[in-house]
């Protein structure tokens, strides 16, 4: 049997497309599988679910370092160790610096909630309705030094409407984000990407 793409996931906080990416896993049809979780904050949700999941995990505090080459140092060994074949960013709040990048060239991509290069950064589904798009989405891309910069694999688009406030539009661009994020990192290992 063919061998399954190793994945690792990278959370901060409440890790629902972990959940997603993870639940599309179990599925005989997934070609991948997740099997390492980094995450820059020990109190974060997503952790419960890799620990009920048995999933390894790499926890740390980026404050216990004197910089991030060193905690993205730690992050590779450990991530090497593991054979892992691809990362995914999945909520996870810090910008990868030059250790990770060089280490895992062309193999961490990250979910961004609207369509870029529109809106990157902080507050994206706010940016967008300050700026009163009409239609906003989801954004899977490769990872490059820059912020929300990377080549744009794949893209999903909602409505916007009226009355939104920025949680309606969260929840609307998440129901997609959940769907397309697991597809592309399946699409990736079956060299679609
Ligand atoms: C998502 O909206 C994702 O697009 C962004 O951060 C959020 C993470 O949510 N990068 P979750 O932790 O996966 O629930």
């Amino acid at each position: 049997m063919k061998r399954k793409g190793r994945l690792a996931v990278f959370i901060s906080g409440r890790g629902s497309n972990f959940i997603s990416i993870y639940r599309h896993a179990q599925k005989e049809s997934s070609n991948y599988e997740v099997v390492a979780v980094v995450c820059d904050s020990p109190n974060a949700k997503g952790l419960e679910n890799a620990k009920l999941w048995g999933i390894d995990t790499f926890v740390f505090n980026p404050l216990d370092y004197k910089k991030k080459s060193l905690y993205e140092k730690e992050a590779v060994d450990f991530l090497l160790n593991r054979q892992i074949d691809l990362i995914a960013l999945a909520g996870y709040m810090r910008i990868v610096g030059k250790t990770l990048l060089k280490s895992f060239e062309g193999k961490i991509l990250n979910i961004h909630p609207s369509l870029l290069p529109a809106f990157p950064g902080l507050n994206a589904q706010k940016q967008a309705l300050d700026y009163g798009v009409k239609y906003s989405g989801c954004t899977v891309h490769f990872v490059d030094s820059g912020i929300d910069t990377g080549k744009i694999i794949e893209q999903r688009v909602v409505k916007v409407y009226k009355d939104d406030n920025e949680d309606d539009l969260a929840d609307r661009i998440l129901k997609e984000e959940h769907d397309v994020y697991p597809q592309v990192i399946n699409n990736y290992f079956n060299k679609k990407v």
